[in-house]
């Protein structure tokens, strides 16, 4: 982990791209699937709290040991492009895909499925199938990539042999209802992101982004954001 220069290349419109915006920053910076940039603007008042940005789909070359990505939002209205950022990071703990997987899942439990979208090109690379569980994707995706309503979930977690699933922490309640309906014994094998507020990026420990886990109190910005799903049904 560590600090880098940044900036904001362009805004997007959520709903079309699954993304909020792009951003520049050196190679070096390059989050994970799953893990995250703090953000701030370097003129940013001190009680203005930093933005967590996650990758929200492939990266590009933009200029030498400069890339160039879409991330998921909210962003602070007062960003615009060309907005110089510091950037924390890459921070917290990502998805790893298991080497064997034949069968994705990616089940946005969410109000958009951007954050699983860079596991796409990772696992098609490896030859997986996938589909994508979302109520809210309008963005493009690769042919290849089927893509189901949240009212076929049980039919998805038959089919798959790996869920990549990403929930908002006041979610998490209900989690073992929608992943272990009637019929079914076991929950799948797995990973999910906890997104949360995540105003202190591990730096306070301010506990606002804290989850109980079968191994006990768990933070998500530390611990987290992505987590085994057995921990946590
Ligand atoms: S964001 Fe402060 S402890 Fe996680």
């Amino acid at each position: 982990m560590a600090h880098y220069n940044g900036r904001l290349v362009e805004l997007l419109l959520e709903a079309y791209q699954n993304a909020t915006a792009r951003i520049a920053c050196p190679a070096q910076a390059e989050p994970k699937p799953g893990q995250y940039l703090q953000a701030h603007q370097p003129d940013q008042p001190l009680e203005v709290t930093p933005t967590a940005l996650f990758r929200a789909g492939e990266s590009h070359r933009a200029r030498a040991g400069e890339l160039n990505f879409p991330v998921a939002g909210p962003l602070p209205e007062s960003w615009q492009p060309g907005a110089e950022l510091k950037l924390r990071g890459p921070l917290g703990r990502g998805f790893e895909l298991p080497r064997n997987l034949r069968r994705l899942a990616l089940i946005a439990l969410n109000n958009t499925p951007a954050r699983l979208m860079p596991l796409i090109p990772i696992a098609l690379q490896r030859g997986v199938e996938i589909v994508l569980v979302s109520d809210t994707s309008e963005g493009t995706l690769p042919l290849t990539v089927e893509q189901q309503r949240l009212a076929e979930l049980p039919r998805a977690l038959a089919w798959a042999d790996f869920v990549a699933i990403d929930i908002p922490l006041e979610g998490l309640e209900e989690l073992a209802e929608r992943l272990v309906p009637k019929g079914r014994v076991r929950a799948p094998e797995g990973q999910i992101l906890v997104f949360s507020p995540m105003p202190c990026g591990a730096l306070a420990k301010c506990g606002v982004c804290s989850l109980t886990t079968k191994n006990g109190p768990r933070l998500a910005c530390e611990d987290g954001p992505v987590f085994e799903l057995k921990e946590l049904i």
